[in-house]
């Protein structure tokens, strides 16, 4: 069956048929395209465009129009042949009802049809990415509690830097990611808006209410403008951004596990149930999982440029250029969802190994900037600290030691013109933890404000739970 059929005098070419058909992918939308016919002849019976009766037959009709796509979604298989999920509903909808059915498509187009669908669809999935999101975010807080005076380097440009936590490190994988969520958040308020009654492109002459339509389908509000609504994908853009944003903030995340994991840093070991091997090097324990993830940014990046590139310079209204929005779309869905599937499980079966990160820290003088801000907190300018600590530095390379393995005489001959401005106090300041632990700015890596940003981060998720 076609819906266009009345002014064609020959048949359609098999391969035009086959190429202009989205019925291999769209199937994926038939319970939400249900959904709204439901709606929409309710809507329809409400304003006495159709008769209860009317209503009734198409409603009974659909539910067994439901069963049997649930059926052929069950076998995996599709067994008919449509031009898209919506021909094929009506179509099985006539076979169980006759030419009645005909009339579910009064004002309506496929193009605010197709427009809601994939409005509906997306709500659901960001509903549940949302929710993997508050689920990795609760791991984050869960492993940061246990490590809020674990030490190790924090780096910048991969050196060894400063001292911090691992809870610190951890929570700061945890803040990106929480702007990934609210960032899907503030997506979800512009996907969440009714295209239904936009028609093809400039409504209907019917006197349909888009109010209580928009309301029973759960939405905020009927969109403004027919002509934008039924071509605007710029929705699902955001979406990409941000599924893109997640899968970079992911992609870091991987890395620095791939790179904990060699025996260079040795900061984490894999459990068995979550590391892979080699076909021929017998040794080897490897980090699948995370190389995947960060793998994943590729392909969730080219679905980005692939929708940028088909509403590219469309002009307004539909196109059939946006039948191509769907693919790239469900992918980067089912790719988020399967990541955030396999991370918690994956980062549940990682050990930390505080005692080679501590070991790390004796490597490299994190504790440089301790002493020179000690220096300027006696009164020298920083400019002039950072010098002393250099060279200070220089000098514990030369006795292969560490800052706080120098003695308060060897600092004093070290720098004789400052030396009534050392203090015992300085060798205790140069202990990592106590570096750290004086670090009690706000956002700061002292146990005491991570502690509080861990607080603020759970009382954050707890409400996003209740919402
Ligand atoms: N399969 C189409 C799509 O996905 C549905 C809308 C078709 N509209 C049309 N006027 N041909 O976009």
């Amino acid at each position: 069956m076609k819906l266009w059929g009345g002014r064609f005098q020959d048949e359609t070419a098999g391969s035009v048929n086959s190429f202009n058909s989205s019925l291999s992918f769209d199937f994926e939308l038939y319970p939400y395209d249900l959904k709204g016919s439901r709606v929409h002849v309710k809507m329809l019976a409400r304003q006495q465009i159709i008769s209860e009766d009317e209503k009734e037959k198409i409603l009974t009709g659909l539910d067994a129009v439901e069963n049997k796509l649930d059926g052929a979604r069950e076998e995996g298989k599709i067994p008919w042949q449509a031009e898209d999920i919506h021909t094929l509903i009506e179509e099985l909808l006539t076979a169980e009802i006759g030419s009645l059915a005909g009339k579910m498509h009064t004002a309506r187009s496929r193009n605010d049809q197709v427009a809601l669908d994939i409005r509906l669809y997306l709500r659901n999935q960001i509903d549940e990415i949302q929710l993997g999101l508050v689920e990795l975010l609760e791991l984050f807080c869960e492993l940061s509690a246990r490590h809020l005076e674990t030490i190790l380097p924090g780096f910048t440009h991969l050196q060894p830097a400063q001292p911090v936590t691992l809870a610190h490190h951890l929570l700061a994988h945890a803040q990106r990611l929480n702007r990934d969520l609210e960032r899907l958040q503030d997506c979800r308020g512009r996907v969440n808006i009714c295209p239904l009654g936009a028609g093809a492109l400039a409504a209907t002459t019917f006197n349909i209410d888009r109010q209580w339509v928009a309301k029973k389908l759960g939405f905020s509000r009927p969109s403004a403008n027919s002509l934008d609504t039924v071509g605007a994908r710029d929705f699902l853009l955001d979406f990409h951004h941000c599924s893109l944003s997640i899968l970079l903030n992911l992609s870091s995340l991987a890395e620095e596990i791939i790179i904990w994991n060699s025996p260079e840093y040795n900061f984490i070991e894999l459990d068995d149930s979550v590391a892979t091997g080699s076909s021929i090097m017998p040794q080897k324990k490897n980090p699948d999982i995370a190389e995947l993830i960060r793998a994943k940014t590729g392909r969730i990046s080219g679905n980005y440029q692939q929708l940028a590139m088909v509403i590219k310079g469309l002009p307004l209204a539909y196109n059939k250029d946006l039948q191509e929005d769907k693919e790239s779309l469900f992918d980067s869905v089912n790719t988020l969802k399967q990541v955030l599937k396999v991370l918690p499980v994956f980062l549940r079966g990682i050990k930390f190994n505080p005692q080679k990160m501590e070991e790390a820290l004796s490597r490299g003088h994190l504790n440089a900037t301790e002493l020179a801000d000690y220096l300027s907190a006696q009164g020298l300018p920083f400019r002039q600290a950072h010098q002393l600590a250099g060279k200070a530095v220089n000098y514990a390379l030369s006795q292969n030691k560490g800052l706080e393995e120098m003695s308060l005489t060897e600092f004093k001959e070290l720098f004789p013109e400052e030396s009534e401005k050392l203090k015992p106090e300085l060798i205790d300041r140069l202990q990592p933890l106590n570096a750290i632990e004086n670090r009690t700015t706000l956002g700061g890596p002292a146990p005491s404000r991570v502690a509080e940003q861990l607080n603020s981060l759970k009382d954050n998720l707890d409400k996003n739970r209740k919402k």
